[in-house]
């Protein structure tokens, strides 16, 4: 399997006077001066239905960047039909040219498009110049390209022994039926990966991404096509959660979803899945990355460095809308004034405001939703016996939903903020007593219903030994004097357990390998 080597997509820095800047510049000025009309693609055919729904910067929200075409039910069944009528055609083109269709993508993001799809993620999302760069134009480009090679090694795995006479072979099957790609906002990348990773091994697909992140699934999808994806592989369709659901979930040929997002909505399709599974002719693969309550644990010999940079970087970049962002930290009493002198001072120097300034740090959450849940959170901490706003606190929503980056102080380990999902630019501390190490271990690991990234901060060889150890279920992306975010494809695969997903680890074997149906033949001679 001759497939080139896959190697980490390198990230510009867009630092003032590159060439790289002037060009991401030029393509926000573009996109800003003109309004998109955002078909959906079904069956390789632009639809439009004229139900158009704007769509505006979450930091500008008086701005038009353009209008989506809202589909309804009947959409989803053309989708489905769609997909099931390119599937014969798809599964059986030789995996050479489904893997040029793939690398092809990879490259058109990693040149022409890398701008386009930075400057839509930037606009669309309010994500900044360098976090767009690394989370949707490089990640998205490594997820293919990685793919690409693990699938290879799939394809090449067959049984050891063969007995005299005997030919044992394993085909790698796709899946039979359609998969339902459930994609969130926050990253472009995963939005990219979840259906192009399952479009890959062979099977079709109908993609719903987020609303908030339509006008970066645009640009992906022309991206796929340009490539040479075939007509009616990946459908792209727009319609509300509940009519999407209702026509997939008891649709016979449903045969898995790929899924990002909240644990509720996970937790629910489950429960329909269930309900509807005498409908099926098989059982449906089902794979979910989903909540986070993801934690930095520092022990008393933490290096103060490290420590401050692994929680304002981890809790703040990207507004903290991350699944992997740290909202939860415990720190040593003995550490706690001198660190919050230190986040202090780096969080005044955050500048806020629209990505199209570069020099703003924060932007803005991505609606008013989360802007109003955030807050309230906020608020109630405000007026709390058993919180203190130590840090920032202040937000407001008159031009965008900008929420100034905000620690609070939980005077009791089970405040809600140290156990709940706020997804935004909020921290919560709790300062443990030194000598009560042992106990915040058993403390963190009891509490972490959710279980995808933490941290420990220690200089001590021991410490980290002991909390590795005692944490070894408490995150699937566990990180040792690092912030516990920024997984990057190829080196880190991503996901976690308990409340936070199927763990089929993102950019991974594991995961391309629920996406095939094995079948083994053996031949007797
Ligand atoms: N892969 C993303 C991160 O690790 C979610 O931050």
């Amino acid at each position: 399997f001759n497939v080139p080597t896959p190697v980490n997509e390198p990230v510009n820095s867009y630092a003032p006077g590159t060439k790289e800047r002037a060009l991401l510049e030029a393509a926000i000025k573009e996109a800003r001066a003109q309004e998109v009309d955002v078909p959906m693609y079904i069956t390789g055919k632009e639809v439009r239905t004229g139900n158009r729904v704007k769509l505006t910067p979450p930091h500008d929200h008086q701005h038009v960047l353009g209008y989506y075409h809202q589909g309804t039910k009947s959409h989803v069944e053309e989708a489905i039909q769609g997909a099931l009528a390119a599937k014969e055609k798809w599964e059986n083109l030789p995996w050479e040219q489904r893997t040029a269709i793939f690398l092809k993508a990879a490259e058109l993001i990693s040149t022409k498009y890398r701008y386009k799809i930075n400057a839509a993620t930037m606009l669309g999302q309010s994500k900044n110049a360098y976090q767009a760069e690394i989370d949707s134009a490089c990640e998205l480009a490594d997820f293919l390209r990685f793919n690409v090679a693990y699938m290879t090694e799939i394809y090449s795995q067959q049984p050891p022994e063969n007995a005299k006479g005997v030919w044992n072979r394993v085909e790698q099957r796709p899946l039979e039926g359609f998969v339902f790609a459930l994609t969130p906002f926050n990253f472009t990348a995963i939005a990219g990966n979840l259906p192009s990773c399952v479009a890959m091994m062979g099977n079709v697909v109908v993609w719903k991404p987020a609303n908030t992140q339509i006008y970066s699934a645009n640009v992906i999808m022309e991206v796929f096509i340009e490539a040479g994806l075939p007509a009616g592989v990946i459908n792209l369709v727009y319609v509300s959660g509940p009519e999407a659901g209702d026509v997939i979930f008891k649709h016979p040929d449903f045969a898995g979803i790929h899924f990002t997002g909240s644990t509720d909505v996970f937790q629910n399709i489950w429960k329909t899945i269930g309900e509807n599974i005498h409908r099926y002719k098989t059982y449906p693969r089902i794979v979910g990355e989903t909540g986070g309550k993801d934690f930095i644990l520092a022990h008393p010999s933490a290096d103060m460095e490290v420590l401050n940079t692994a929680l304002v970087r981890g809790a703040f970049e990207f507004q903290g809308q991350k699944c992997s962002a740290a909202s939860r930290a415990y720190i040593p009493q003995s550490l706690w004034n001198d660190l919050r002198v230190r986040m202090e001072k780096d969080i005044q120097s955050f500048k806020i405001g629209g990505t199209e300034n570069f020099s703003n740090f924060i932007n803005a959450v991505i609606d008013e939703k989360a802007f109003d849940k955030i807050t309230s959170y906020i608020d109630r901490a405000k007026n709390s016996p058993d919180a203190e706003v130590v840090i920032g606190g202040e937000y407001d929503k008159s031009k965008g939903y900008f929420i100034h980056p905000t620690v609070i102080l939980a005077k009791k380990a089970d405040y809600e903020t140290m156990s709940e999902e706020l997804f935004g630019p909020v921290l919560t501390v709790y300062a443990y007593e030194d000598e009560k190490w042992r106990e915040t271990l058993e403390l963190v690991d009891k509490t972490s219903i959710y279980a995808l990234t933490g941290s420990i901060i220690s200089q001590c060889r021991y410490a980290i030994d002991e909390a590795t150890y005692a944490l070894r279920n408490a995150a699937g992306n566990f990180y040792i004097n690092d912030k516990c975010t920024g997984a990057v494809v190829g080196q880190q695969p991503f996901g976690g357990a308990r409340g936070s997903g199927t763990n089929d680890k993102a950019g991974s074997m594991i995961n391309l390998l629920r996406w095939v149906s094995p079948r083994t033949i053996k031949e007797t001679f």
